[in-house]
This record gives structure tokens, sequence and C-alpha cells, in this order.
């Protein structure tokens, strides 16, 4: 589906509080039903101002009233494969394909600079993919290759835009609560 209501993909510019204050508001509530990442405002804000960082790159989706998605990414491996984080869209405008126009908008920016791989990493906290409230040892592999997300878990929305599950941490945040590693290779269209 199509948003109805115009929009327009941005940098984030880190100097216009408001707009920061905004941006941390959005994680707040986009985080706050099913991740205890940020759980207050002021730890959404902190979360924004550490991605203030000129080697960054940071999108944001606004109509003429709100900013509604948010967008980061950052470079590891020197620079061959970059971090999405965060990736945020308001709870209030989900499944209009603003997630999948602000990641595409990135995407074309680190295509331009000879990027090979995109990874993300996500958690499951709240046992919202098969791969939750289980044990996946002594063959997590088995767990990868039968990998089902619910409609709660962004492990949907990476595997419908290009991502493969690729790996795992056992209950890195706790026993049943992994964090699971999606990639997408940057020289194949979507
Ligand atoms: C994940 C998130 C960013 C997706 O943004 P969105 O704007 O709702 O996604 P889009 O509308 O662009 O979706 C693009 C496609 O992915 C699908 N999709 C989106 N979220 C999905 C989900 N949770 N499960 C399965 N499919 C999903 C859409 O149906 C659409 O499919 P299509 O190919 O048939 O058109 C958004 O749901 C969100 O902010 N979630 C909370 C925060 C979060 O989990 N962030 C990621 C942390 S790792």
């Amino acid at each position: 589906m199509t948003h109805a209501t115009p929009y327009l993909i941005t940098t984030l510019d880190f100097t216009n509080e408001a707009d920061v204050s905004h941006v941390a508001h959005l994680l707040y509530a986009g985080f706050s039903n099913h991740s205890p990442a940020w759980p207050t405002y002021a730890a959404a804000h902190a979360e924004v101002c550490a991605q203030n960082d000129s080697s960054h790159c940071n999108l944001i989706a606004r109509t003429p009233t709100e900013i509604i998605g948010w967008i980061g990414a950052h470079p590891q491996y020197d620079g061959h494969a970059w971090e999405l984080h965060p990736l945020v869209v308001a709870p209030t405008h989900q499944r209009w394909g603003i997630g999948r126009a602000l990641l595409n908008d990135l995407i074309t920016i680190l295509q331009s600079r000879q990027v090979s791989t995109l990874f993300a990493w996500s958690d499951d906290e709240t046992h919202s993919t098969s791969m939750g409230g289980v044990t996946l040892y002594p063959d997590p592999l088995t767990h990868l290759v039968s990998f089902m997300p619910t409609a709660h878990h962004a492990g949907g929305f990476y595997l419908r835009n290009g991502f493969v599950l690729s790996g795992v941490i056992p209950d890195a945040n706790g026993a049943g609560k992994p964090d699971l590693l999606f990639v997408r290779p940057l020289s194949a269209k979507i």
C-alpha cells in the first residue's frame, strides 16, 4: 500500500532540537509495545543523540506536521559492511511502505559508496519468532533454517526486503531471548 499523506525523506539534522525530540518520541513509541530497548523517553533521546556522528547515515520520513520514520546506519568492517540501526516507523503509519522507502533510500546512498553488505541485528525478547522462548542449543542452525517470525517482529519486514537470516546469538538478552542477524547484499536488486 502507498501512504495516503505526502511525506518527504530527508537527512536528520541533529542541530534541530525539535526534530531530535520528535525522533526520540518516535523511537520510544515505536518500540514500547514489544521491546524493552528504550523504556523511557530519556533513554530514547540518548539513543538518538548517540547516532550524531558524521560517519553515520540518518534519514527521516516527515509529513508536513510530523516525523513518521527514521532509519540509521553506520560503517563497520572498514566500510565494506554497514550496520542498520535503528529503524522505526510510527505505529500509526506502519504497513504503508514507509519502512521500505527509508530502506531503499539508504541502500541507494550506500550503493553509491560501494558498500557490499547491509546487516541488522533484531532481538526477540518477547517470543515473537520461532527462535524466541526455546533452547537453540545444541544446533542453532536447525532453528535458523526453519525460522518463522510473527507479525509482531521486524524479521518479517527484513525477509520481505531482500535480507536473509544468517545468524543468531542464543540467549543474548536472557534465556530464550536471542538476537537475530539479518544480512542483505547491496549489489542485488530487491
Ligand atoms: C519494522 C518496521 C520498521 C516496518 O516498517 P513499515 O513501514 O511498517 O513496513 P513497510 O510498510 O514498508 O513494509 C514493506 C513490506 O514488508 C512487510 N512487512 C512490514 N512489517 C512486517 C512484519 N512485521 N512482518 C511481516 N511483514 C512485514 C509489509 O507487509 C510489506 O510487504 P509487501 O512486500 O507485501 O509490500 C515497523 O513495523 C516498525 O517500526 N516496527 C517497530 C520497530 C522495529 O521493530 N524496528 C526494527 C528493529 S530491528
